[in-house]
């Protein structure tokens, strides 16, 4: 596995981590990951599956990094404590790793929000503070928020076929060290019949799979790891096995003007 830093912190964190959203569990998805030396999870509130992963990473807490959500609809700032108190009590645990802002909610100000989330790290509930489907303008007003806590991450979906980021968000965030979480970076459903016909191409050639070679892609972008979902143990191992080479320029030319 390959590490990166989240945002400007000494934490170091996989390149390949694993979401749990629509994550059934029980099937030892996340001790394979552990085992592989990808020991990231990210779930939510809105999930659901907060107790599956408590479940799943029984007696491994202290080496997993957790990451999980709160609602837009809970960013009032009592609220929110209480929010995440109930996400600690579901995931079985003193602290929460990464607590992310699912996304942005106009209707409650960010100032708010954030000195909820100042205090959670004060007491130390939360190591660092996260957000999610941020734009660069919420990104801003967020980190003046903060304060002097860094705002570390933004979780946005981000694949070969969906790349609106790079716009403004994704330059954005490598420029003021915020790591980009790419969600659906597998992009399941997205691709036109010529695109899939070239990623199988592109697959052949480096004697990978096409799922590898859509993750090594994602997180070949500086500043970048990805979560892909699954509940079956093997598609760890080929996910895990995503990293560690590197697409030669001619390939990503290729998966790129597909
Ligand atoms: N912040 C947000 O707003 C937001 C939104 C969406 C998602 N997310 C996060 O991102 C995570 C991943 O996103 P996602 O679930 O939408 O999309 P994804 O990870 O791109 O795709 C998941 C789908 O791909 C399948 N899959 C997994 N590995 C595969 C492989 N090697 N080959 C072929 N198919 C494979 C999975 O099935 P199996 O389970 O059968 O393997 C599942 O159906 C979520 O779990 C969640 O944590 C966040």
């Amino acid at each position: 596995m390959e590490y990166i830093p989240l945002g400007r912190s000494d934490t170091r964190i996989p390149k390949i981590g694993f979401g749990a959203w629509q994550y059934r569990g029980g099937r030892g998805v996340l001790r394979r990951a552990h085992a592989l030396g990808a020991a990231f999870v990210d779930t939510a509130e809105m999930y659901g599956t907060e107790p599956q992963v408590a479940r799943d990473i029984a007696g491994l807490r202290g080496e997993y990094f957790i990451a999980t959500k709160v609602s837009p609809q809970n960013l009032r700032r009592d609220t929110l404590l209480a929010h995440a108190d109930a996400s600690l009590r579901r995931l079985e645990t003193d602290w929460i790793d990464l607590y992310q802002i699912h996304s942005p909610n106009p209707d409650i100000p960010i100032a708010e929000t954030m000195a909820a989330m100042r205090a959670l790290v004060d007491d130390g509930r939360v190591r660092h503070v996260g957000v999610s489907n941020f734009s660069v303008d919420d990104m801003r007003a967020a980190q003046d928020a903060l304060g002097g806590v860094p705002l570390a991450s933004n979780q946005m979906r981000y694949s070969l076929a969906a790349r609106q980021i790079e716009d403004d968000v994704l330059p954005y965030c490598q420029e003021h060290a915020i790591t980009v979480i790419a969600y659906s970076p597998l992009a399941k459903g997205d691709f036109s019949a010529a695109g899939l016909e070239r990623l199988a191409e592109v697959a052949a050639d480096v004697g990978k799979t096409p799922a590898q070679v859509l993750l090594n892609w994602v997180v070949g972008q500086p500043g970048v790891m990805a979560i892909p979902k699954t509940d079956r143990p093997e598609r760890v191992d080929e996910a895990v096995a995503a990293v560690g080479w590197t697409l030669a320029p001619h390939h990503r030319a290729a998966l790129e003007g597909a």
